[in-house]
């Protein structure tokens, strides 16, 4: 009797328990409503961070903004780390990228870390889903390919101070043998060095 009246609430006690929870079915269609909407956007996140590679810019590590930048490899051209695999440190600083350049090998991945000693600043690379915000003493970190040769300039997107506007660099995606580095040996296939220089 007793667990009967605490599982139907406020029974009067007549011992029937016939009548499981009341759900309207109004709502209990909403609840429906409800639960699925939250599955479709779990699974579109899903998707949208698996198959098409969209990220959430995270805070990787932290760094002591008055020192970080005068330590390698911050602020130094990229570096490759593996095969097509490319790591760049960039400083954002009133009223300057370093590097304000960063030349890569087309099909390059490319992992952008970048944090600031002074105030918060902006990243993005345009023409991609490079878009940071950065936070002085917090690394913000993003990874991109870049498949299409071409110059991808970025920019400062958060006011900064006066020279906020002057805030810019650009990602150099050049073609293979473009490169003045050592040729891997002899495709036949390929065509001839077109000797083009900028
Ligand atoms: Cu840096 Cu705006």
């Amino acid at each position: 009797m007793s667990e009967s009246d605490m599982s139907e609430g406020d029974m009067n006690g007549d011992g029937a328990p016939k009548k499981t929870m009341g759900v309207d079915p109004y709502e209990r269609n909403w609840m429906y409503i409800s639960i699925g909407v939250i599955v479709a956007f779990f699974v579109l996140i899903s998707i949208a961070g698996l198959a098409l590679g969209i990220q959430v810019p995270t805070e990787e590590r932290r760094v002591d903004p008055r020192t970080f930048a005068d330590s390698a490899p911050w602020g130094e051209p990229a570096q490759e780390v593996g095969d097509g695999e490319y790591e760049v440190y960039v400083v954002a600083r009133t009223f300057y990228f370093e590097p304000a350049s960063i030349e890569i090998p087309v099909d390059s991945t490319v992992t952008i870390y970048v944090s600031s000693p002074d105030v918060q600043h902006g990243f993005r690379i345009q023409d991609t889903n490079v878009n940071m915000q950065i936070v002085p003493g917090e690394v913000s970190k993003l990874k991109y390919t870049f498949d299409r040769p071409g110059e991808y300039p970025y920019i400062c997107t958060e006011y900064c101070g006066l020279a906020h506007a002057a805030m810019f660099g650009v990602v150099k995606v050049v073609e293979e043998g473009a490169e003045a580095e050592e040729a891997e040996e002899g495709e036949g296939a390929e065509e001839g060095e077109e000797g083009e220089d900028e």
